[in-house]
């Protein structure tokens, strides 16, 4: 049935790396007169099977925002919900994704998770670093704002102890300070749920980055949304601020 779509899709154009706002599962869980857990435990689907795809088609990134540093404002029963089946969840899912070939990571500040599901998900860091397929990584106590201050206090510090011209700050040494040092810019950012908003995530990073928003909840975002999503990202002329090969006389 996804074979027509799937063919459409230019494989020599695919994006190196997807970054995905995964949003609407409390709505979604809501609609259905379930609680919002369920809505999670719902997009855990989704999770696994874009995952799947993404490593099939030769996606190189997959980062996922999956706990803002805005998401602890929520009722600690969720908070400490989101927690438990994420530990759960990489628990059980480990062990294929290592089979796969999958490289996890994680950029956020794990200080202040708690210390078993941030163990749970170092093991699994651990276990995988060596893997040269896709880079499965979550954005966990994520907040792109924290992450740049981080970045310009290493910086400051640089220049407090002299190993620092600031006259050489540029894009790229900041870019180095940043949790996503290794990898590249996002080429695509897709968001669920309707929301035209960017909530904190990778705002550094996605200043040339195509975006893509669906109204679909993101359990309802599975392969056929993923194809579609890049379809529209392969129709798009990427100008980087010059005049582009369909606009010039
Ligand atoms: C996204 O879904 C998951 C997380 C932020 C953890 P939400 O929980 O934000 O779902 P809505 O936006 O309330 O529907
Ligand atoms: C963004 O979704 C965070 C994640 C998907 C993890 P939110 O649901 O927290 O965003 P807002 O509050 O609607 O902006
Ligand atoms: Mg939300």
């Amino acid at each position: 049935m996804q074979e027509p779509i799937k063919e459409k899709v230019l494989m020599d154009h695919i994006p190196k790396h997807i970054a995905i706002i995964m949003d609407g599962n409390g709505r979604w869980a809501k609609a259905r007169s379930l609680p919002r857990i369920s809505g999670h435990k719902e997009g855990i689907n989704s999770v696994r099977e874009i995952t799947r795809v993404c490593g099939e088609i030769g996606v190189r990134h997959l980062t996922l925002y999956t706990f803002s540093t805005e998401n602890w404002k929520r009722p600690s029963s969720e908070v400490s919900a989101l927690m438990h089946l994420l530990l759960k969840t990489i628990k059980e899912e480990i062990e294929e994704l290592h089979r796969e070939e999958v490289r996890f990571t994680i950029i956020g500040d794990l200080d202040t998770i708690p210390s078993r599901t941030a163990k749970g998900l170092m093991e699994g860091v651990k276990m995988t670093e060596k893997n040269t397929g896709l880079n499965l990584n979550l954005a966990l106590n994520y907040g792109s704002r924290q992450e740049i201050i981080k970045a310009i206090k290493n910086l400051a510090l640089k220049v407090q102890s002299g190993d620092l011209n600031p006259a050489n700050i540029d894009i790229n040494l900041l870019s180095d300070c940043l949790y996503t040092r290794d990898i590249p810019d996002p080429d695509l950012l897709i968001r669920t749920s309707g929301e035209c908003r960017l909530s904190n995530f990778l705002l550094w990073q996605i200043a040339y980055t195509e975006i893509f928003m669906t109204e679909l909840f993101w359990p309802e975002f599975r392969e056929k949304q993923l194809m579609d999503a890049i379809l529209d990202f392969q129709s798009r002329e990427r100008r980087f601020g010059n005049v582009g090969q369909k606009i010039q006389n």
